[in-house]
Order: structure tokens, then sequence, then C-alpha cells
């Protein structure tokens, strides 16, 4: 990674790397945020398909609802501007489980936890990095690889964020979802998503749900809606064409040499060692 540009676009907050659209003083004021018990939260780890979720769930009520930018992107005004939203708010994040703000945890707010094979993640990210003038400019492959396995790239290590979750996965208003079974079988995940959410939902609804929500319907959309920042949910990118770039499974191996498949491999036992998932 080019250090030029590295200082100006990320700063160290709690050990963690984040991009300097999320100010200090927001991150600070976070523990003093105030959850409503209605809120749902989507969280993830970068590139893990957030806005493929906040897509369907953006579908499945009828009743009025704002799906917010990350609670953490902004400056300290963001939490005033969530304050006075007066609609129902659904609010991704990419916070690691000890920084979530600690409303959310007292009020059993319901989140939803989506995760991702973090090689095809760590792929994901490597082309958001290239593509997005937000994030400091990496040269190769191979150099993001190792600042991947690292965790020094934004929102820190994919394996600490996991784990930080993990703890959690039997908290009644926590639902884990993974990327993979999205893939698979989307109306089995639509209608667990609105089980956990109490909604109610006819099959039909799911099927058209399901239909608008394919990769090529949401890459579409995008194309007619690229000039309306409002409707990304990430805030370092107003680029829709940036957030649909191949929804597969597997693109890791277009990518990952042997060695690398293997360094990777080590690590993710080591880390993951106390994983039960
Ligand atoms: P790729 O870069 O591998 O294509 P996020 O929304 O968290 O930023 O994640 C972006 C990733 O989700 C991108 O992965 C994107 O293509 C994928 N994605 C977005 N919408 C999708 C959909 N409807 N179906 C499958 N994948 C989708």
């Amino acid at each position: 990674m080019s250090n030029s540009n590295e200082a100006e676009l990320t700063h160290m907050f709690r050990g963690i790397l984040f991009t300097t659209r999320s100010s200090p003083e927001l991150l600070k004021s976070l523990d003093a945020f105030d959850a409503r018990e209605d809120d749902v939260l989507l969280v993830s780890y970068p590139k893990s398909g957030t806005h493929w979720l906040a897509g369907v769930i953006t579908k499945l009520y009828d009743t009025q609802i704002t799906v917010t930018s990350p609670i953490e992107f902004g400056d300290v005004s963001k939490l005033e501007e969530l304050n006075q939203l007066s609609s129902k708010r659904i609010i991704p994040t990419h916070l690691d489980y000890n920084m979530l703000p600690p409303n959310f945890k007292n009020k059993k707010c319901k989140m939803i936890y989506l995760s991702r094979n973090p090689k095809d993640t760590a792929v994901s990210m490597f082309h958001y990095y290239r593509e997005n003038p937000h994030l400091p400019t990496v040269d190769t492959w191979t150099a993001f690889f190792d600042l991947f396995l690292k965790g020094n790239v934004v929102c820190g290590s994919w394996f600490d964020h996991f784990l930080s979750w993990e703890e959690h996965n039997n908290d009644k208003n926590i639902l884990f979802l993974f990327y993979e079974d999205m893939k698979k079988d989307l109306p089995e995940v639509v209608k667990k998503i609105a089980s956990f959410l109490s909604l109610n939902v006819s099959d039909k609804d799911i099927q058209d749900i399901c239909k608008k929500s394919s990769f090529s319907e949401m890459k579409n959309d995008t194309e007619k809606e690229n000039s309306d920042p409002s409707h990304t949910v990430c805030a370092l990118t107003s680029n829709r064409k940036l957030i649909f770039r191949k929804g597969a499974v597997g693109d890791w191996k277009n990518h990952f040499t042997p060695k690398q498949n293997m360094r990777f491999e080590e690590t993710f036992n080591e880390k993951m060692k106390l994983s039960k998932m």
C-alpha cells in the first residue's frame, strides 16, 4: 500500500483501522448512542453482501423503514441525525461486537450478522480498494493479501471481527447468516429473516423478493439509479457499480496462488481454533 495517501485516508481507533470518513469524535461518542428497542442492526465485515441483505430486508417491510448509512460513518452530528429519524431504523454496521454501542445490547435490539468465506471477502475487498478513491492505494493482490491476513485493512481483522460476534451466536436477538447460503437457497434464508423479524410474508412475496434481489436485477437497478447516492448503504462510495462486481462464490480461486492458499489456511486454522462454527 502506498503510504502517501494512507495517512490522509485512514486512522487507527482502539487498534482498528478506520477511514477518515469515520471521525474519531463519532467513534468516541458511539458509547453514548441511544438505541430504540425496534432498531434492527445489519452487521457484517465489509464485502460480505451487506447491500444484498439490505435490499432483501427493505422489500420485506410494508411499513415505513429507513436504511441508514453505517452507524460508524460520518462525523459527530451523525448520532443526532439518527435521533431525528421518525421511522423504524435499519442500521448497518461493520463494527466489532466490542465496539457496538452498549445500548443496542442492553435493549436486546435485533441484529443480523452476515458472514462470507473470508477468501472471497478478501478478493472482493481487494477490488474495492483498487477502485475506490476513498481507500488507500494498493498496488498488487500480493500486497493486499498480506494486509488482509494481518488485519491491516479498514475494519481490522476478519478473524477478530467474526470471533467477536460468534461468541454471541446463541443470543436470541442475533441471527447469523452466510452469504453462501443466500447464494444456495435465497428463499429459505428470506423465510428465516422474515420469521426472525416477526414479519408475515407469503410464499408468493418471498418469490418476488428473491427475483428482485438477484445479482443481475440489483446490478441493473444500479445502472438506473447510479446518480442517486442515497441508494448506497456503504458511505464510502455513492458509485453502486463498485458494489455489484461479480457476486460469485469461489472467486478466490482466480486470485490465490497455492502458496497463498496454504498461508491463509494456516492463519485461518490458528485464529479460528476457538470457533465453534
Ligand atoms: P464481489 O466483489 O465478490 O462481487 P457489500 O455489500 O458488503 O459491500 O458486499 C459486496 C459483495 O456482495 C460484492 O461481491 C457483490 O458483488 C456482492 N453482491 C451484492 N449484491 C449481490 C447479489 N444480489 N447477489 C450476490 N452477490 C451480491
